[in-house]
């Protein structure tokens, strides 16, 4: 069989093996799937050692991604904006790179029925999470793309770097004024109980809520959002598995269904 493998630290909570078996079984085909701890200051090495032993693909996950970025000799069009990669194709030596988080979120949003083409969509952080999916919510042609970070310098660097007309840039602070029709939590405050500490004025009745990490019960962020009206609140689980149906595509020419295994893996976790 091909042999995958996930890269990241930590990695022990990754569900990407049970997921990617998930796609196999589907589409009829056998491939080994591994998560593999490399340590700090050791993807590379761990990288080259999988690929000498006859590696097909791999997805990274943080913190490795910009390295995986850096490391490919060839880059989707998506990959190269967004400045991470978390899908690797490999073949012989050569390594082309793909970022399929942003797929992984719009699909997701789709299918909880938002509309993301002319919204005013509100994004929160500016570190890596943020900054892959970028380039996938631009595609949508939204009204306006907010990028506010608690650190605003962080924003208006993101809003430089993609230069798009549509993206504006601020710090928490000046968020007062506004309200959004979707807002996306890409920060990592949720990892330390915390939330990005925005006014709840950005919630409306109608505002869709999306938080990019997904736990067992809905995370500090979502309830959050539900206790200031929002008319919807959705975690990651989602984009999860939609950004590992995209990353399975990439090296079967298949796409799985993605459906099926949002159901079964929110069985398991509940
Ligand atoms: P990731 O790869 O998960 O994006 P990162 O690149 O380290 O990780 O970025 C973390 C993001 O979460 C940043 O936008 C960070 O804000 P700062 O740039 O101001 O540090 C944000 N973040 C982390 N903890 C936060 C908290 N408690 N409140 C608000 N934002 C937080």
């Amino acid at each position: 069989p091909r042999q995958f493998c996930v890269f990241g630290n930590p990695i022990k909570q990754s569900r990407s093996p049970w997921i990617h078996q998930q796609f196999a079984n589907q589409l009829g085909v056998e491939i080994e799937y591994e998560a593999t701890l490399a340590p700090c200051d050791g993807f590379e090495r761990n990288l080259k050692s999988f690929i000498a032993d006859g590696g097909s693909g791999a997805n990274v996950t943080a913190p490795f991604k910009e390295e995986a970025w850096r490391l490919c000799d060839q880059l989707s069009d998506i990959a190269k904006d967004s400045g991470a990669v978390n899908t690797i194709y490999i073949s012989g030596d050569h390594l082309y790179g793909d970022n399929t988080d942003g797929f992984g979120l719009v699909a997701d949003l789709h299918r909880q029925g938002a509309t993301l083409t002319n919204a005013n969509i509100l994004l929160l952080g500016a570190g890596g999470a943020a900054r892959g999916v970028i380039p996938a919510l631009l595609k949508e042609n939204p009204a306006t793309l907010t990028i506010a970070n608690r650190t605003a310098s962080k924003a208006n660097h993101l809003k430089a770097h993609f230069g798009d007309s549509q993206i504006q840039s601020c710090g928490f602070d000046e968020l007062n004024d506004a309200n959004f029709d979707l807002i996306i939590n890409a920060t990592s405050a949720g990892l330390s109980q915390q939330r990005p500490n925005v006014p709840s004025t950005i919630i409306n009745q109608h505002t869709i809520c999306y938080d990019m990490v997904y736990q067992a019960t809905p995370t500090g962020f979502m309830q959050w959002c539900s206790q200031h009206g929002a008319a919807l609140c959705i975690d990651g689980l989602g984009m999860l598995v939609g950004q590992a149906a995209k990353s399975f595509s990439i090296w079967f020419g298949k796409m799985p269904q993605i459906e099926p295994v949002i159901v079964e893996l929110r069985e398991m976790l509940s």
